[in-house]
């Protein structure tokens, strides 16, 4: 497995197990078949809502000697209703105390995007606070300071465009270390893999595969199929391997991070072999024509009216 090699030494595995949908009842089991197969990273949130059992699963992990904690990579993210600086580390300890750890790998932000205490998903307007009431750089600064303290190694974003990213990376004290975004062949953002490149700032790819699981209200009733378009299953035909594997080993040759999801043995196993798939240089030009600025996850959720959030300003495009 290739791993990301930060400034202090430490590796992430550059592929690892997504957790977002996986379902209180399933996770457990994922976690456990998961690491048994060999995987390292595993890519949590508080807002998943499954973290107390994925903390259950990692536990009995380290007491069956299966693997051991500093030779895993665990990521979680911070909720939005926890940018307040004052409540930062209660949104990290939540995370710690449900994952059974006492430190996180990699912490990042969510979403650039507040909201009130407790509110967990906004109903209307008045749930959201604005970046004007609340700046992205004070709740880094309570991100900064749990690094300093020893809970988390690394600290970063998620969903972050160009424009937000720049603005820490140019004023924070900390760098982020990550941001972690959608990317596909639908999706493919080479504008925002150059910055990141030219900063040193390393991208995971989440829904690589599409997110077909995720809830009915977050799709467009004309999307298009990512594991089944008509390129991707041809190169999976050519190399005799799964249109889940294309995609896998794609995130991969751009040098991302990628963290597919599955709550199946069988597709965990076939996700993690697409670490050892070398597409050629055809496939790669081949799946280059496949962008088409296609979100699956497009945020539509936090553009409430009566909030300070809209597509334009959430994604700065
Ligand atoms: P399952 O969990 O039942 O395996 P993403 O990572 O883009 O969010 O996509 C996750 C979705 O893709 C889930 O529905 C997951 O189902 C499915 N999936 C994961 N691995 C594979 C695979 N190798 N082939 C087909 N579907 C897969």
């Amino acid at each position: 497995m290739k791993t990301l090699e930060f400034a202090n030494g430490d590796r992430l595995p550059m592929l690892g197990l997504g957790t977002w949908k996986s379902a209180p009842g399933e996770v457990y089991t994922a976690v456990k078949t998961a690491l048994s197969l060999g995987y390292r990273h595993i890519d949590c949130a508080f807002i998943y809502g499954n973290e107390a059992e994925i903390g259950k699963a990692l536990s009995e992990a380290f007491a069956e000697g299966v693997v051991q904690r500093e030779d895993l990579w665990i990521t979680s993210k911070l909720w939005n209703d926890c940018h307040a600086p004052a409540d930062v580390a209660s949104g990290l300890q939540q995370t710690l105390s449900d994952l059974q750890l006492d430190y996180l790998d990699l912490y990042l932000i969510h979403w650039p995007v507040a909201l009130k205490k407790g509110v967990f998903l906004p109903e209307s307007g008045a749930d959201l606070v604005s970046l004007a009431d609340l700046p992205l750089l004070d709740t880094w600064g309570a991100m900064e300071a749990l690094v300093d303290q020893g809970l988390c190694r690394h600290i970063g974003v998620s969903n972050f465009s160009i424009k937000k990213l720049s603005n820490l990376v140019d004023h924070a004290r900390l760098k982020p270390e990550m941001n972690q975004i959608e990317l596909h062949p639908y999706l493919q953002q080479p504008a925002m893999l150059d910055y990141c490149q030219a900063q040193g700032v390393p991208l995971t790819a989440y829904s690589p595969l599409g997110s077909r699981d995720r809830p009915e209200g977050l799709k467009a009733a004309d999307e298009p199929t990512l594991l089944e378009d008509p390129a991707v299953v041809a190169i999976a035909t050519e190399h005799n391997i799964s249109p889940a594997q294309v995609l896998i080993a794609w995130a991969l040759h751009r040098g991302t991070v990628v963290i597919p999801k599955s709550v199946n043995l069988e597709r965990q196993a076939q996700n993690l072999a697409a670490a050892d798939v070398t597409l050629t240089d055809a496939d790669i030009e081949a799946i280059a024509k496949l962008d088409r600025h296609r979100r699956y996850v497009d945020g539509t959720f936090w553009a409430r009216e009566g909030s300070a959030y809209t597509l334009a300003n959430l994604w700065d495009e």
